[in-house]
């Protein structure tokens, strides 16, 4: 099979159309299968999912809410072979729950039974699951030796500088070593050596704290605990608190409870183990699960490595996903060595170039330029800040939001996935939307304000609703250079809204879109994939993806945007927007089921299979409508002939092969 680098530069198939259908919509000529469904046992002992609310051991199933996912190629014997087409592990994250649909009657009130506790603390975290093509047919194994679950529950070491501060001591590990599980796993990375990595998003709502906390604490926690989204006495997501005194429930309350030794007889600090990119060995179920300090703890989306250059830095580029939240960089200490594209022991390569770096953060400027600026102990702006006493670097870390404030980073709206060209070395952010962004906070990298969908309004409104993608370019190439020229990829936006001020990027009706989030690049054609998380557009459309086949920094103009002040006066806020996309540039691929997010992509090496994730069709229901199936948003998958239930299903989130019929690459 044709495999390697060969970059497409005219898209070859026929848009697809925005839809609302309660299905898989790809283009003439390929076909969408579904391979992996929440509940999917994982070991041949697992009983077959009822989909009824009745299942419970999600140790040995798929989890819920896929999320990104790479791929891991395997040979005919089973050892690593990154080139394999027909044989491979997915690895992906299981981000969140349709909690509903885990029980019969659906979720109940507090406290929370154990044994609903028992069924949604491990439909979380990360699925390490083999599959197979057979002809053109892919399908999971469900007695794999491969299958694993990695839940809340499953310990981890915590890994670089941050590794043992005083910060890190809890209960579980008095030495503040090690944690117990990972949890609202979103973006993923694959490392050059051939390991996972899982990025925590929103990690911090699963946990709680009492009403009194802050003067119960009477420290610097107060700030972090804040800044992180944990105002004492804000509920927990899932109540699993509630369920007993047993530390896999009680540990969900992080309020200062203990007397002695500091976080040693409470969870006082337990939110500080999260927050984390995560690396885990997918071939080698021994392996220990790595918490990567070294790269900052906040609301981690994707995790995409620079070029690699032998001799240089490795670079890895990451956004905190929340509204106002910033870009940041870590660059390795070590350089890169080609030897370690297949190392003997991956974990140690992972040490090699993961635990010992700087981290950066994003600032943009006005000029189309920007500045990497390092979050460092050592510097004044950190070291003398006055909203919060830093002790040290790993303080730095854990409060990378912080130490990024301090050092004035700039705002975005929202930064989800990056990716990582993979001629250009470019990198680009989605920026998927930010409610919050008003006309007094709009700069030239985030520079659009109007909630008005269709252009009707000339007044602004406070919102970046469709999002846009940003695309930066390292100076010199470099992977640890300090400053980056930027532009805009695309702006979201519907095909019939005002030109001048919304649909910047002149999307048509093949191509508009709205809140992108997923983004990745096929390593075989170099499209890139964009997929949306949308709530602004999906009274016209269902989440989609589409492929692009994107210029270069800078190819664009710059363009001056007009706004009016609360005052009435004019801002202008001029912005870069890059070379509008043309029809064969840019497509509509696919168009998922109802209520869905269409997140998650990987491909085989020959670029002949893509797999994407269809996360939580359906998700909008309440536990009263939970046993009427009339009243569910969407059947889907097993309305196209998945599992139990057929027409009348409960969704459930599932992965999809997508191949060409005849083969080919996807795409082309
Ligand atoms: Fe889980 Fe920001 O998406
Ligand atoms: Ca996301
Ligand atoms: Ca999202
Ligand atoms: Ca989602």
């Amino acid at each position: 099979t044709a495999q390697g680098f060969s970059p497409v530069t005219t898209l070859g198939f026929t848009p697809v159309a925005k839809s609302l259908a309660d299905a898989v919509v790809v283009p003439a000529g390929y076909t969408a299968s579904v391979i992996y469904a929440l509940g999917d046992p994982l070991t041949a002992a697992t009983p077959a999912f009822r989909n009824d609310g009745t299942d419970a051991d999600y140790d040995n199933r798929a989890g819920d809410h896929h999320d990104g996912m790479e791929y891991f190629g395997l040979s005919a014997s089973g050892a690593r072979e990154a080139g394999s087409n027909e044989r491979g592990l997915l690895v992906m994250n299981h981000e969140a729950l349709t909690d509903h649909f885990l029980h019969v009657s659906g979720s109940s009130a507090r406290p929370r039974p154990a044994a609903e506790s028992d069924k949604e603390i491990p439909a979380h975290g990360v699925s390490v699951v083999e599959v197979r093509k057979n002809g053109s047919t892919w399908s999971y194994v469900q007695d794999s030796s491969f299958n694993r679950r990695i839940t809340p529950l499953t310990p981890v070491e915590l890994s670089g500088p941050a590794r043992g501060n005083t910060l890190m001591r809890t209960r579980y590990s008095p030495a503040g070593t090690g944690g117990r599980g990972t949890i609202n796993n979103c973006g993923t990375g694959y490392t050059p050596w051939g390991s996972f990595l899982t990025g925590e998003e929103n990690w911090a709502g699963y946990f709680t704290r009492g009403a009194a906390d802050d003067a119960a604490r009477a420290d610097r926690s107060v700030v972090s605990l804040q800044r992180y989204g944990r105002t004492q006495g804000a509920a927990s997501r899932h109540g699993w608190e509630s369920s007993g005194a047993d530390d896999s429930y009680a540990r969900w309350n992080i309020g200062k409870l203990g007397s002695s030794a500091y976080g040693t007889d409470d969870y006082r600090n337990e939110l500080n183990t999260f927050g984390y990119i995560v690396e885990i060995d997918p071939y080698d179920k021994s392996a220990s699960i790595r918490k990567r300090t070294g790269l900052g703890r906040f609301a981690h989306e994707s995790a995409s490595f620079g070029r690699l250059v032998a001799g240089k830095p490795l670079a890895v580029y990451m956004g905190d996903d929340s509204r106002g939240e910033y870009i940041y960089k870590f660059v390795s200490n070590a350089n890169w060595d080609a030897a370690d594209l297949n190392p003997a022991n991956r974990m140690a390569a992972g040490d090699k170039y993961l635990d010992n770096g700087r981290l950066y953060v994003a600032r943009f400027n006005a000029d189309g330029t920007g500045e990497w600026i390092e979050l460092s102990i050592a510097n004044a702006a950190i070291a003398g800040y006055a909203a919060y006493a830093f002790a040290d670097q790993g303080d730095v870390l854990i409060n990378a939001r912080l130490a990024a404030d301090a050092v004035g980073a700039t705002r975005m709206d929202r930064p989800e996935w990056c990716a990582v060209h993979p001629t250009s070395g470019e990198i680009y952010y989605t920026l998927t939307n930010n409610s919050s962004r008003t006309v007094a906070t709009l700069d030239a990298a985030n520079p659009r304000a109007y909630s008005d969908l269709k252009g009707a309004s000339t007044t602004p409104q406070s919102g970046n609703v469709n999002g846009h993608i940003l695309r930066m370019a390292e100076a010199g190439g470099e992977a640890a250079a300090s400053s980056f020229t930027w532009d805009v990829y695309l702006f979201g936006a519907q095909f019939d809204a005002d030109a001048a001020r919304v649909n910047l990027s002149a999307l048509t009706a093949d191509q508009d879109f709205s809140s992108p989030d997923g983004l990745w690049f096929s390593r075989s054609t170099g499209l890139c994939w964009i997929q949306t998380d949308d709530g602004a557009y999906t009274d016209a459309t269902n989440c989609m993806m589409l492929a692009g086949v994107p210029g270069n920094v800078g190819d664009g103009v710059k363009t001056t945007l007009s706004y009016t002040k609360a005052d009435g006066t004019t801002l202008d806020v001029a912005t870069y927007i890059g070379k509008k996309p043309s029809a064969d540039t840019l497509r509509r691929f696919l168009v998922g089921p109802v209520d869905c997010e269409i997140t998650g992509c990987a491909e085989t090496p020959d670029g002949q299979t893509l797999f994407a994730n269809i996360q939580h069709p359906g998700e909008t229901i309440s536990a009263a409508n939970v046993a009427d199936p009339g009243k569910y948003l969407s059947h889907w998958p097993g309305n196209a002939g998945y599992g139990a239930g057929g027409a009348t299903a409960r969704p459930r989130s599932a992965t999809v092969a997508i191949v060409k019929t005849g083969g080919g690459r996807i795409g082309t």
